[in-house]
This record gives structure tokens, sequence and C-alpha cells, in this order.
């Protein structure tokens, strides 16, 4: 967290726990006075002045690469599917790779197949673009590249071994997603969401390492089989032309920094790089995406970046690479409820840390411009089987009778957004619209864009665009808010539902710090993107500058008043 943010949350959090002192959570809650709901007002205005957003996109999550908790009746058919196969063995299926090894080839395929075909067809392309969206983020795993299943033989003769169906199934149903990318005019970011061997361990791999060693970088052939599968990347989406729908190649999401070497993975990411630029020719404008790999906000300006040669001489000579730091996109995923610490927080601490979190982002553009291209609505990790097929919610505890981990810190409360929608309170369905809210306002103002994740789910409403839309929680259009106004100031009529909602007087309040979650869930572009118009980079305004220094003023002289 910058400095700036951080004296700037933990004065702000001083000034509202001296508020609240004394205040027990059950007491009725009151409005924001004048002063409280002018600084709301002030903090706001800012970040609907204006809208120069570039990527207003979508993640067609939990298709090519599947996942439990977006659609459970796949795995759970997959379960009975074995039981019927095998009566006296312990099934265990909690990733596509167990779901494929378990089941076997022809079974896989029988059922993978038909969740290709049908989970996502050429109406959701058309659905997409006519709810708003500019922009398409299409997860896919390495073993697409899967060229022949029986010898485990891969693209370019390289073997490597797994258990998962390909021989060109998913790049089959690739193809057709771009070609109705391409027909209702939506751009498309490529993401390889599994690599070898599993670069973070979480099931959104393809493979769930809970508590082992990662294999990718350390496994055989982990590193030659990515090259090869960038390199077809490379030579398969760019140069073609302003047709090609395909203006993002995100080489691979969210490495597990920590568990793998930072450097390691840094290391990659130049070598990615080079083989781009050298399959690249100059009239191509597609970006080279990179994910944060959850180091902090502003981790990557110096690399990539031409201007600082002696810090990518570390890792990688980039020979005659051409380039401008602007033309490599870092991709940040942010969401609020995978630590404890998270989940404790009061709606306006909340919202406090996307406000900070848009804020630090800003100050990367000069560097590299950067999206927000993984967030949700959840305020709870409550969605079944979010953390993993068997593993239950930190929000009521669960999850720690349900691994090895464990914590000293009480349950928070109940879950209750697993269940339908008609289930959730008045008071939890405010909370997700003005999380969604503030998130749409402060990342479309402060950085390049936001992908929201994900478009659809069997059943875990807060991870689902389609369903949060049909609940009029998710606004539409985008900007069409409810607790806000075009220019940023507050709707009276709901001015005293925010201000309950966003600043309880509680004694609880959490300042929790702005570095992307550790983990993720178990995590432009109108007309034709070109390379100049992704990265457009807006000046911070004197106007917001000024507004921020009447923030503080008026804190401070609310501090003094009290
Ligand atoms: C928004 O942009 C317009 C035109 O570029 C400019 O006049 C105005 O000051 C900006 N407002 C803010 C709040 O940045
Ligand atoms: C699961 O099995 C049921 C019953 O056979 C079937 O109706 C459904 O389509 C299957 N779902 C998936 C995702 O395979
Ligand atoms: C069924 O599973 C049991 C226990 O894993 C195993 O011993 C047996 O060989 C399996 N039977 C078949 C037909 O695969
Ligand atoms: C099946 O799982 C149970 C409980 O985890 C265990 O006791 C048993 O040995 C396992 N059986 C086989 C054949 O692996
Ligand atoms: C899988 O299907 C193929 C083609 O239909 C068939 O030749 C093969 O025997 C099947 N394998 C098994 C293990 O059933
Ligand atoms: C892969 O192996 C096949 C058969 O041995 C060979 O014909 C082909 O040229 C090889 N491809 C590459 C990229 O080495
Ligand atoms: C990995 O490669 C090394 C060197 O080629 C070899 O000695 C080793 O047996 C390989 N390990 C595996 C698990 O294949
Ligand atoms: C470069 O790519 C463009 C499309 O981006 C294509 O039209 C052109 O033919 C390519 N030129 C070369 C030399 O490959
Ligand atoms: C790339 O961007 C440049 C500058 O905007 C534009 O002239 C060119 O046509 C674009 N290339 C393609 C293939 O769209
Ligand atoms: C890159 O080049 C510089 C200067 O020529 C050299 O000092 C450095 O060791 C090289 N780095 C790598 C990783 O090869
Ligand atoms: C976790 O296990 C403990 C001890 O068995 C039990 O008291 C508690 O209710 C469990 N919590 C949940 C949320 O299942
Ligand atoms: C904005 O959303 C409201 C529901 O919250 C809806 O009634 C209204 O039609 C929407 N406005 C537009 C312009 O679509």
């Amino acid at each position: 967290m910058p400095l700036k943010s951080f004296f700037f949350s933990a004065f702000l959090v001083l000034c509202l726990s001296k508020f609240t002192q004394g205040v027990g959570t059950t007491e009725k809650e009151e409005s924001l006075s004048p002063l409280e709901l002018n600084i709301l007002q002030n903090k706001f205005a800012s970040y609907y002045a204006n809208d120069t957003i570039t990527v207003k996109g979508i993640t067609i999550g939990g298709w090519l690469v599947t996942e439990p908790y977006i659609t459970p009746s796949l795995y759970r058919n997959a379960t009975s599917l074995a039981k019927q196969q095998n009566s006296s063995s312990n099934i265990s299926i909690v990733d596509e790779f167990t779901l494929c090894k378990t089941l076997g080839y022809n079974t896989s395929l029988t059922l993978l197949d038909n969740h290709f075909k049908t989970w996502i067809t050429e109406d959701d392309f058309e659905q997409i673009k006519t709810n708003g969206f500019n922009l398409v983020r299409i997860p896919i795993g390495y073993w697409a590249w899967k060229q022949n299943t029986d010898k485990n033989l891969y693209i370019d003769n390289i073997t490597f071994n797994d258990p998962y169906v390909s021989d060109g199934l998913q790049l089959k149903y690739l193809n057709n997603a771009l070609e109705w990318a391409q027909k209702y005019e939506l751009n498309v970011w490529l993401d390889l969401h599994g690599a070898p061997g599993s670069q973070n361990g979480f099931d959104n791999s393809g493979e769930r390492i809970l508590y082992g060693d990662l294999g990718w970088l350390r496994l055989n052939n982990t590193k030659e089989l990515t090259l090869a599968i960038w390199r077809d990347m490379f030579q398969t989406f760019l140069n073609k032309g302003d047709k090609s729908p395909v203006v993002g190649i995100q080489i691979v999401n969210e490495p597990l920094g920590g568990k793998i070497d930072v450097s390691d993975i840094t290391e990659m990411y130049y070598e990615a790089f080079d083989l781009f630029k050298k399959n690249q020719n100059s009239s191509d404008n597609t970006t080279f995406v990179i994910h944060d790999g959850f180091q902090g906000i502003g981790h990557w300006n110096l690399e990539l970046n031409p201007t600082y040669q002696n810090v990518s001489h570390h890792y990688f000579n980039l020979t005659g690479a051409n380039y401008s730091s602007q033309d490599i996109l870092v991709d940040h995923h942010h969401y609020e409820v995978f630590t404890d610490a998270q989940l404790a927080e009061t709606q306006f601490a909340r919202i406090e840390n996307i406000i900070n979190y848009g804020d630090s982002i800003h100050k990367e553009l000069s560097f590299h411009p950067a999206v927000v291209g993984e967030w949700s609505g959840a305020i709870t990790d409550c969605a079944t089987w979010l953390n993993g097929v068997g593993v239950g919610a930190r929000y009521d505890g669960s999850y720690y009778n349900t691994t090895l981990f464990t914590t000293n810190d009480k349950p928070v409360g109940t879950c209750i957004s697993q269940n339908s929608l008609a289930d959730w309170t008045q008071d939890y369905r405010d909370r997700v619209r003005q999380f969604i809210e503030a998130q749409l306002a402060i990342y479309s103002s402060k950085t390049t864009g936001w992908i929201f994740w994900n478009w659809k789910t069997e059943d875990a409403v807060e991870w689902d665009y389609l369903k949060l839309k049909e609940a009029n929680l998710f606004p539409s259009p985008f900007d069409n808010y409810t607790y806000f106004k075009a220019d940023g100031s507050i709707e009276e009529k709901f001015s005293s539902s925010l201000s309950a909602q966003a600043f309880p007087r509680t004694t609880s309040s959490v300042l929790s710090s702005t570095t992307t979650s550790r983990k993720s869930k178990n995590a432009a572009i109108s007309n034709k993107l070109t390379t100049s118009q992704l990265l457009p980079i807006k000046n911070m305004s004197l106007t917001w500058k000024a507004s921020v220094c009447a923030l503080a003023i008026t804190i401070a002289a609310l501090c003094a008043s009290l």
C-alpha cells in the first residue's frame, strides 16, 4: 500500500473508531450527518466525472477449464458415474485432473464434450454484447495443446504425463468462440489459466494442490512445454489483421509468487515476451498481458520497461526488442473474501479498500496499463465449493474443519449466500449491490478497465453476472447506479441506507491491506483495440487532487470536532 493511501486510511479509520467507541453492533444504526455525507460525496464525485474506461470485460470461466463451484452438477455427475464404474473404490473427484483420471478417457470425453457444447453457446456471446461488455476473457488450460492422449504427447513432440482429455477438443471450441466474438464485435483476451504441473495449486488451474509443492517450472518438461504452447499461441493469434478479435494474450494466470520463486516467474515472463516480440510483426497491436503474480501494486513498474534495462538484464536480455512499457498490460485480481480479516470487514472498510486499491493502481499507469481483471460481488466465501470440493467457508469456520489449515479467529457469521437469492436478506442484497457499484465506479475511473468474474454459474450468485443482473444487484447499464448520481453525489433517497451500510456504528472497523488477495477463487476496448487505444493514461486531474485535499481537510475538521 502506498504511504499516502496508508496514512489516509489509517487516519480515516482512526476517525471512525473515535466515532464508534462504545457503540454495540446491535444498536440501531444512525444515518450520516451532513458532514459525513459530504465526505462520501466528495470522495465519489471524482470517480464518476471522467469515465474514459477502455476495458469493460467479462470472463467465461468454468467453460474450457472446468471449475467445481461454477458447475457443481458436472462434478456431481462425474462422481456418480465413477461410482457406477466401480462402487468399491474410494472416489475423490476435486478438479478436472482427478475427473479425467477417475473416469478415464472415453467417459470424461463424453461428459466434457457435452459441457463444452452446452455451457457456452453463440447466444452467450450475443448477450454479452447486448449487456454492454466490450471484451471477453477466455481461460484455457495447457492440455488443450495435447496431441495424443495415449502417448501424452504434446505440441512440439513434448511428453508430459497427465490424464487430461484433449486431442484438440478445447481448441475447436475456442475457435467457435472467436468466430462468435468476431460476429458480435467483441474483443477477446486469451488466458492460459492452467500451466503444466499447476502454477498455483488452485483447482481452477486444472489440478488442486492444497499442501504440496507446485509442479510448474519444477517438474521435468513443464518449462519446455509452456514455451512451446506460448510459441503456438503467438504464431496462431498474432498478425491476424484487424478482423481477428484477439486483442490480448495473457501468458499465464495467477502464478503463485511465494510458492514459486518470483525470480523464476519473472524470468519466464521475459522469455515469453522475447518469443512474443520475435513472432509479432510491426503492424500487429496485440497486447502482452501478465498477471501480477500476487506481488504488491507497483511491483512490475520497472520490469518489461525499456527505460530500466538494468532491471531486465538481471533476468533476461531482450535482444533487439523494440517496445514501449505501455505495450505490456498488468492484470490484477482483487477479492475481499479469502482471508479471515477481509471477511470480518465492515462495509465501510470494504469500500475504503476498493478506493485505496484503485488509487494505488492509478499510480502504476504511467509504467504499464493495468486492469482489475478479476473481481466479483462476493462479500463472503460461502458459495458452495468456492474454496474447493469438500472444503468449507472461512466465514462460518467450516473451512478449518475441512482442511489442515488453522486459525485463532472466530467465525464471522452464518453463511447465507450459498442459498438461492430468495433466501438472501435485504441487508445482504444492499451490501452486494453497493460493493459492486463501488468497484465499477472506482475501477472505471482509476484503471485501464475491469473484467468481472464470472459470466454465469449454476448457483454461485455472488460470482454470476447474469443472476446478479436479474436480481438487480448489478447496474445495467453499468453506470446506472442506485446509490450515486451521475456526478458522483449520493442519491438522497438512498443516502441513509448507504450510510447505515457503509458506516455501521460498530467497533470492529478493520484496516486491511490493499495488496492483491493471496488466493483467487477457490479468483478494449470499444471497437477494435489498438495498443494505443488500449492504454490511454488518464492524467490525475487537478480537480481530483483538489477533492482529495478537501476531503482530508474535512476529515481533519471532523476529527478535531469530536
Ligand atoms: C473531466 O474531463 C473534462 C474534459 O477533459 C475536464 O474539463 C474536466 O475537468 C474533467 N473533470 C474531472 C473531475 O477530472
Ligand atoms: C448431469 O446428469 C443429469 C442427469 O443425467 C443431466 O440431466 C445433466 O445434464 C448432467 N449435467 C452435466 C453438467 O453433465
Ligand atoms: C475398484 O476399486 C478397487 C479399490 O480401489 C480396486 O481394488 C478394484 O480393482 C477396482 N475394480 C475395477 C474393476 O477397476
Ligand atoms: C477408503 O477410504 C477410507 C476412509 O478414508 C479408508 O479407511 C479406506 O482404507 C479407503 N479404501 C481404499 C481401498 O483405499
Ligand atoms: C474408447 O473409445 C474408443 C473409440 O470409440 C474405443 O476404441 C476404445 O476401446 C474405448 N476405450 C475404452 C477403455 O473403453
Ligand atoms: C513430431 O514427431 C513426428 C513423428 O515423429 C514428426 O514427424 C514431427 O516432425 C515432429 N514434430 C516436431 C515439431 O518436432
Ligand atoms: C527429469 O530429467 C532428468 C534429467 O533429464 C532425469 O534424470 C530424471 O529422471 C527426470 N525425472 C523424471 C521424473 O522424469
Ligand atoms: C503483419 O500483420 C498484419 C496484420 O496484423 C498483416 O496484415 C501483415 O501481412 C503482416 N506482415 C507480415 C510481414 O507478416
Ligand atoms: C495497429 O494500430 C495502428 C495505430 O493505431 C493502426 O494504424 C494499425 O492499423 C493497427 N493494426 C491493426 C492490424 O489493426
Ligand atoms: C544481460 O546483459 C548484461 C550486459 O551485457 C549482462 O551483464 C547480464 O549478465 C546479462 N543478463 C543475462 C541474464 O544474461
Ligand atoms: C467445526 O468442528 C467443531 C468441532 O467438531 C464443531 O464444534 C463446529 O461446529 C464445526 N464448525 C462448522 C462450521 O462446521
Ligand atoms: C436503471 O436501473 C433501473 C433498475 O434499478 C431500471 O428500472 C432502469 O430502467 C435502468 N435505466 C436504464 C436507462 O436502463
